[in-house]
């Protein structure tokens, strides 16, 4: 099952910059089959509990999330870099692999106490998905779980979002 998985992901060698293995989830999105496998895998651990928003991180997160979301009869929240969300937001800087962003949510977007999850399609540094915690946790989410189809661990990412009590469930993992 795993290994479907990953062998429907494509690597490209030194994209963005010289010395990134950039994982391609294009290629996973296009073949129904492990398109269908990510999701359902991604949304078992929560069949029948209550979950009511599921968080996406731009941009690959929005394609995951907002599956996830729908399966889960859950709402659905866009977490987007600086300057794209049109009502009144929370922001916060984070850093990247390769580079520094600001990320930003609507601040009516949670209210107090909701149970959410968060999706994206990789975790790397954990940049990105500790801007998105904190972001959710200003606006008193409960963040019950961040969940990726791909871990990087040895950039060290998932320990990180662990240690904000945050569970972190992945599918795959590139070495
Ligand atoms: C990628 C990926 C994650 C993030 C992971 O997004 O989709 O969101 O990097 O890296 P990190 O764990 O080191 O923060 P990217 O910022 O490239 O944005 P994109 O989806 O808009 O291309
Ligand atoms: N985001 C951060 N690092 C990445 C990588 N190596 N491949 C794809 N997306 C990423």
């Amino acid at each position: 099952m795993t290994l479907d998985l990953k062998s429907a992901i494509r690597t490209i060698p030194d994209y963005p910059k010289p010395g990134i293995m950039f994982r391609d989830i294009t290629t996973l999105l296009g073949n129904a089959r492990a398109f269908r496998r990510a999701i359902d895998e991604l949304v078992q651990p929560w069949a029948g509990t209550k979950i009511d928003k599921v968080a996406g991180m731009e941009a690959r997160g929005f394609i995951l999330g907002g599956a996830v979301a729908h399966q889960l009869s859950a709402g659905f929240v866009p977490i987007r870099k600086k300057g794209k969300l049109p009502h009144t937001t929370v922001s916060i800087a984070y850093s990247l692999e390769y580079g520094l962003d600001e990320m930003e949510m609507h601040d009516d977007a949670v209210e107090a106490g909701e149970r959410v999850i968060l999706v994206d399609d990789l975790i790397a540094t954990g940049g990105t998905a500790t801007g998105a915690v904190g972001l959710l946790k200003k606006i008193g989410a409960d963040v019950v779980a961040a969940c990726f189809v791909i871990d990087l661990p040895e950039l060290g990412g998932a320990k990180k979002i662990e240690a904000l009590g945050v569970p972190v469930r992945t599918l795959i993992s590139f070495e």
